[in-house]
Parts: structure tokens; C-alpha cells; sequence
């Protein structure tokens, strides 16, 4: 079954704000298999685009993206935020695009097919990609370091700390990304496949920008809604923890996330 989370406003502001594009060792790897698969560069479709970030970045290399997404509100966020003309923003599910029968180039999903109803989504992605037509499905996973100076160990420990009271509060989907999508990479129907589990990219953030994408996880959203008072008091202690070991007072103090990113390709055949 597809699950409805990241539906609230509130929640889509903050994706449009803090969440990241996908990063630049990813891109490379998908960007490299394409290179080596696709022989038209026509139509992308980026499915559970949320505020439109990653639909972006493929305008530079397709004549047309289309950015889709299940939720009204992050789709209000992708148009109001500016975007290429070749990009255009629709609502609806990942297991009913529209478009027509093998169409599209390319079919990716940045953080979201974990959250599709996945035998649906793949009847889906053979429905609309053209022969020799690819999909990229890539997450981030929960393996974070947080790098300053020296501090990186106590750091890391601090944002560990912040996962595990959030754990309890994530949806039961956030089980593929433990997973490293093994699920996700066994059901794309395809012989022409490859996962890759060793990426690792450098994500330069404020400390405020952290704490933003902290409020960005749907597990602490989760937790907001159950316990609001609890919410709010964890985040400002571990905004306090931050600061104080990293021996600075102002929320405008760079760090670096590196996260590890898991990748499933795929190739229809021609
Ligand atoms: C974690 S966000 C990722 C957004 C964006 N791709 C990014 O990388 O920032 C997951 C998105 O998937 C969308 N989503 C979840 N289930 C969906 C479904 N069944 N069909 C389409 N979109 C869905 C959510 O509304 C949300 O915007």
C-alpha cells in the first residue's frame, strides 16, 4: 500500500526550505549509467517530487521533466519555487502516472519509492518507459556523520542519539531504507539491473540548516503531531548540544553531513 505522509504545509515548507538536491556523487552515478544506457534524452518523469528540487536539476539534460507527487501541498511548493521552463509540476500517485504507454526516457524517484506500493509502482514503470528506457530510484539512508574540526565523533554521537528517539515514530516503509532497498531492487522487473550501496556525499550545512532538516524527517513530523511539547524540547537540546560541542554561539556555524546514499538502476530491454 502507498502511504500518505508529508501532506501538511508546514511539512512542505520545510521540504522546499532545508531538503537537499540530490547530491553530486549520487548524480554522477546515475548520470553515468544513463550515459552508457539511454538513446533519448526526450522525457523524464521524477515520481514523489515533492518541492521539486531533484526535477530541476534533470531539466539541464532533458528536453522535458515532469515533477509528480502524490501530495498537493509539496506540489504547491515545487511551483511556487522558481524552475526551469521545461519542468512541469502534476499531482497525483506514483502508480497511475500520466502519461502515456512507453513514453518516457527516464523514471526516477529521490527519498520516495520507498513510500510507493511497490508492486503497483513497477506494473507502472514497465507501463510507461520506452524500450531501453531506465529508472533510477535512490534514497538517502540513515548512515550520517556530522564533520567540524575535531568534533566529528561527538557530533555524530549527538545525531545517533537524535535517530534512535525518532525511531519508535518512523512509518513502517522506512524499513526498504534499512534494507538498503533489497525489496525494491528484488521487484524491478528487469534482467538489466545494478544497486549501489557506497555512496557517500558531503552535504555542507548551517547548524540552523541542520536542525531545518532534522524537522524534515517524517518520523520527526510523526513525533510533532504525537507529542509536540517532546518534539520541540529534543530538538532544542539538540541544538544546544551541537553548539556547545562545537564551541560556537551562532546558529550561522558550517558543518558537513555526510550521508551515504543506496541507488537502484535499471534497463528496460530494447
Ligand atoms: C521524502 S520526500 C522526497 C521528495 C523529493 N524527491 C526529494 O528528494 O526531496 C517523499 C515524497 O514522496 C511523495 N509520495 C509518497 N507516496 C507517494 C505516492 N504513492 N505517489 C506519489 N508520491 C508519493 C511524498 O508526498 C513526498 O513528497
Amino acid at each position: 500500500m502507498a502511504s500518505r505522509l508529508f501532506e501538511g504545509r508546514a511539512h512542505a515548507a520545510f521540504y522546499q526550505k532545508y531538503r537537499f538536491s540530490p547530491p553530486e556523487n549520487l548524480r554522477g552515478a546515475v548520470f553515468a549509467y544513463l550515459g552508457g544506457k539511454l538513446k533519448s534524452f526526450d522525457l523524464a518523469v521524477d515520481v514523489g517530487c515533492g518541492s521539486g528540487q531533484s526535477s530541476c536539476l534533470l531539466a539541464q539534460r532533458f528536453e522535458v521533466v515532469v515533477g509528480t507527487d502524490i501530495s498537493a501541498a509539496q506540489i504547491e511548493e515545487a511551483k511556487r519555487a522558481a524552475h526551469p521552463a521545461n519542468v512541469s509540476y502534476v499531482v497525483c500517485p506514483a502508480e497511475e502516472l500520466p502519461v502515456e504507454d512507453h513514453s518516457v526516457d527516464l523514471i526516477t524517484a529521490f527519498t520516495a519509492a520507498h513510500w510507493f506500493d511497490i508492486p503497483r509502482f513497477m506494473k507502472e514503470v514497465e507501463r510507461v518507459l520506452k524500450p531501453a528506457g531506465c529508472v533510477a530510484l535512490s534514497t538517502n539512508t540513515l548512515d550520517m556523520r556530522l564533520h567540524y574540526k575535531d568534533c566529528t565523533e561527538e557530533l555524530t554521537e549527538v545525531l545517533k542519539e537524535v535517530q534512535e528517539k525518532l525511531f519508535p515514530y518512523a512509518n513502517e516503509k522506512v524499513q526498504f531504507v534499512v534494507s538498503d532497498y533489497k525489496e525494491i531492487f528484488d521487484s524491478l522487473p528487469f534482467r538489466d539491473k545494478e544497486r549501489i550501496l557506497d555512496i557517500v556525499d558531503k552535504i555542507p550545512f548551517s547548524v540552523a540548516d541542520l536542525m531545518g532538516y532534522i524537522q524534515s524527517f517524517s518520523m520527526y513530523q510523526t513525533f510533532l503531531e504525537l507529542q509536540p511539547e517532546a518534539a520541540k524540547s529534543l530538538l532544542q537540546n539538540t541544538e544546544r548540544r551541537i553548539l556547545e560541542v562545537m564551541g560556537v554561539s551562532s546558529l550561522e556555524t558550517q558543518l558537513e553531513l555526510w550521508i551515504r546514499q543506496v541507488c537502484v538502476l535499471g534497463c528496460r530491454s530494447s
